[in-house]
């Protein structure tokens, strides 16, 4: 997988040369390629942003740099526009906190394609006839990693490159690690716990150690549920009732959920 981000911080993501992106880099998995904004500004002064028109607080991205940037990436002249073929293009991401929301589901999608571009903004954006310009090479696309606002884009692209890179065949030794995680299907995921099995007077739990597999998948599998339905409800109401057996049931019953009309619901009074 080709990936290229534009910053004016390229020294940000100097955090991809390390750890298992890194070895996927040098292993030749993902292609990684860090541009500096500023190598597209011509003035003494390398300016990369305006007042806003209309006025407001902050500064405005120029979009005169950003066409460069781009236009080079997608490998045409910034003044030719690109023949519409459809979802070849490769995939513009723009961090803003004003996107859709960056989700495991986006990452997995993600990381089956060929090429991704990321955009990082600073200030107060970039000027948005730039994401026009932009769509006649590139499908574009807003994301956000949450309701919070960052100072720029290069720490959500940190993230949703570790988070895409790490699905990409190859990136992580032991692929089953990614098949039991937190979001894989919809619930966080079960409390671990390594030896020794008695640490500062705590025990690990019994049905741990007694070798019991089908006992012991039960068990995580009602921790996943109860520890989802106490930290993220939200995402107890969205499952679909037919995946959850008998005992599925009695767990999110005594978490304060019952099944109605096909539905997940709180408990009336819960
Ligand atoms: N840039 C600023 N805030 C952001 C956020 N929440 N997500 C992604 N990019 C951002």
């Amino acid at each position: 997988m080709r990936i290229d981000v534009v910053s004016i911080f390229p020294e940000y993501l100097q955090a991809l040369d390390i750890s298992l992106i890194g070895k996927a880099r040098r292993d030749g998995l993902l292609d990684v390629r860090i541009h500096d904004l500023r190598e597209h500004t011509y003035d003494r002064h390398r300016t990369v942003d305006d007042t806003p028109y209309g006025g407001g607080a902050g500064m405005v991205m120029k979009p005169e740099p950003w066409a460069e940037a781009l236009s080079a990436i997608a490998g045409v002249a910034p003044e030719i526009p690109a023949a519409d073929d459809g979802d070849s293009r490769p995939l513009l991401l723009v961090p803003s906190p004003a996107g859709e929301v960056f989700t495991q589901a986006m990452a997995q999608e993600l990381s089956t394609r060929d090429h991704l571009v990321f955009a990082c903004g600073r200030y107060e954006g970039i000027d948005e006839r730039v994401y026009e310009y932009a769509a006649e090479h590139y499908e574009v696309r807003p994301v956000s990693l949450g309701d919070y606002v960052l100072n720029g884009g290069e720490v959500a692209v940190l993230a949703m490159i570790e988070a895409i890179g790490r699905l990409v065949p190859g990136v992580v030794g032991n692929p089953e690690s990614l098949i039991e995680e937190s979001h894989s299907e919809g619930l966080l995921e079960y409390p671990v716990y390594t030896k020794p099995a008695v640490w500062e007077g705590r025990e690990v739990p019994e049905v741990l150690l007694n070798g019991n597999h089908g006992k012991i998948a039960r068990t995580r599998r009602a921790w996943q549920l109860e520890r989802t339905a106490a930290r993220r409800p939200d995402l107890i109401r969205v499952l679909d009732p037919s995946t959850l057996n008998r005992h599925d049931r009695d767990t999110l019953w005594h978490a304060g959920f019952m099944i109605e009309d096909g539905r997940i619901v709180d408990k009336p009074g819960e």
